[in-house]
């Protein structure tokens, strides 16, 4: 009689495991910034989709778009307070974790995307997905949105036309050097900020890629945007290490797949985008696009290159060569 009890109850609770892993599937919520029709955006849907396909039951991801949930200088923290488990921050805001993606920030470092591509997927680049284990963040992958562009309510042809105007920019020492460079005032603003600040000109301008001034509106209220291609925005995919090695590692693995999907797709779109972005604002006519001559460019150059030797140090020189040497 016993033996038959026992045997129920295991045939019970062998029928219950599915349901009950169907009931508590793990919840991973990703957080970002930006709005869903860009690069990221569309990254991270991609993600949710994979994941719903392939872990349907055992795992549902949420993803927050528009700072809904964190801003870029909160989702950090909360990540490591297990309150949020995906996130993909510009490489421009780790600084409290690591100084060496400030690489990222340097102005004319990379010539491209694809001079960025080389570079992250070099041993340097892989490593530095590491960098920040010790503080409690694993990167699982990089993510491209695209080269950067000035606007501000007047032309900027040359660096002396961007003296005295106040500039919003990511929480980056390097961005505040780069426009200290040029005479200008930096103020470190969250994303969500932007378009209000330039709306009721409480700044003249910013920088950033066509896909985020072209989805965030701020061509709308810009008259130019300089095509500099100055710096990158790209993205690091992160994650708490606790977590991380936390899930399952049948989970896991079917997780660093999706993710590794969901980068190409990510990528491809923000290729596509840094052409079809600046068309649509070209084609809307609310913003003069300006493109810079050979001439022009090198004075950009020589403006901004300075800011190089501030952080050297704190960067690494060697990590500055083997960027240096993917351009080529
Ligand atoms: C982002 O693309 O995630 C935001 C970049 C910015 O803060 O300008």
């Amino acid at each position: 009689m016993r033996t038959m009890i026992a045997g129920l109850m295991l045939a019970g609770i062998l029928l219950a495991a599915p349901l009950a892993q169907a009931e508590n599937p793990i919840v991973i919520k990703f957080s970002h910034v930006v709005a869903e029709n860009t690069p990221k955006g569309q990254g991270a849907q991609k993600f949710a989709e994979l994941v719903e396909e392939r872990l349907a039951g055992r795992v549902v991801v949420e993803v927050f778009p528009n700072s809904q949930l964190y801003g870029d200088n909160k989702v950090l923290e909360a990540m490591l307070l297990g309150d949020v488990h995906l996130a993909a921050p510009s490489l421009s805001k780790f600084k409290r974790y690591t100084k060496k993606l400030q690489l990222f920030d340097l102005p004319f470092v990379f010539g491209d995307i694809a001079a960025v591509e080389r570079f992250q997927r070099s041993p340097e680049g892989k490593t530095l997905l590491r960098s920040m284990e010790k503080r409690g963040l694993i990167g699982l992958a990089y993510w491209h949105n695209g080269m950067k562009q000035l606007s501000a309510n007047r032309p900027l042809r040359v660096p002396a036309d961007a003296k005295g105007l106040k500039f919003r920019i990511q929480a980056s020492d390097v961005l505040a050097a780069q426009f200290r460079a040029l005479g200008a005032t930096p103020l470190k603003k969250p994303f969500s900020e932007v378009f209000t600040l330039l709306q009721t000109k409480g700044i003249d301008g910013q920088e950033n890629t066509w896909s985020n001034i072209y989805s965030k509106k701020f061509f709308e209220v810009q008259d130019y945007i300089t095509e500099t291609d100055h710096g990158v925005i790209d993205y690091m995919v992160v994650t708490s290490t606790e977590f991380w090695r936390g899930l399952p590692g049948d989970v896991r693995t079917v997780l660093e797949q999706c993710i590794a999907e969901a980068t190409a797709y990510a990528n491809r779109v923000a290729l596509e985008k840094a052409v079809s972005d600046r068309q649509k604002i070209v084609d809307s006519g609310r913003s003069t696009i300006l493109t810079l001559s050979t001439d022009e460019r090198v004075q950009w150059v020589e403006a901004m290159r300075p800011v190089w030797a501030q952080f050297e140090d704190v960067i690494d020189r060697e990590l500055i060569e083997a960027a240096l040497a993917a351009n080529e």
